[in-house]
């Protein structure tokens, strides 16, 4: 499934090369290559990526380590970051956008709602406000702090779309 945030703002960033930040089975980064962008995939998981790799000539999968793998300053017209926490990569995704280019990030919440609460540890879970003041430094087009409407995963997410100026 695609989130919604992705069908309605990825049309925002310039054409060009977009990066999917812990890619999973790929069902996003083949949505942007099917939209037109060439897309760098990223993600530890050789299984998960190996379910996609083959299935758009646009789509280029990078195995790799978020910990420790560092991103290409000024490269991407467009970066998508969904239902994956890596504080590390906060002011390397700002640097890793050309000018004019888009972030998509959504994740999940710490919620004092139990009923939200997917058991993750705090540590990986944002904090109120905490997405919007991390990427202060763009212009901000969308944020929100939201209670998932999916009845079989019930999250709390925060939600943003930034342009680099
Ligand atoms: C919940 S899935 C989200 C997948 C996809 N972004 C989505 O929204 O469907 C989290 C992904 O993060 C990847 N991941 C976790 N730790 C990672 C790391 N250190 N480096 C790269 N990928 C990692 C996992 O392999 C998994 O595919």
């Amino acid at each position: 499934m695609i989130p919604d945030i992705v069908r309605d703002f990825c049309g925002h960033a310039p054409a060009g090369l977009a990066l999917d930040i812990a890619c999973g089975t790929g069902a996003v980064s083949l949505y942007l290559a099917n939209t037109g962008f060439q897309v760098d995939a990223v993600d530890i998981s050789d299984v998960a990526l190996a379910q996609f790799a083959k299935r758009h000539p646009g789509i280029r999968v990078i195995c790799t380590d978020l910990d420790v793998f560092d991103l290409t300053v000024a490269h991407y017209s467009l970066i998508v970051n969904l239902r994956y926490l890596n504080r590390r990569l906060f002011p390397q995704i700002i640097r890793a956008l050309k000018p004019g280019g888009l972030l998509i990030f959504e994740t999940f919440m710490h919620a004092s709602n139990k009923a939200l609460d997917r058991g993750f540890k705090r540590e990986y879970l944002l904090e109120a406000n905490e997405l919007r003041d991390a990427f202060a430094t763009l212009d901000i087009l969308h944020y929100a702090e939201t209670d998932s409407g999916c009845e079989d995963t019930p999250a709390r997410l925060a939600s943003l779309v930034g342009k680099k100026p």
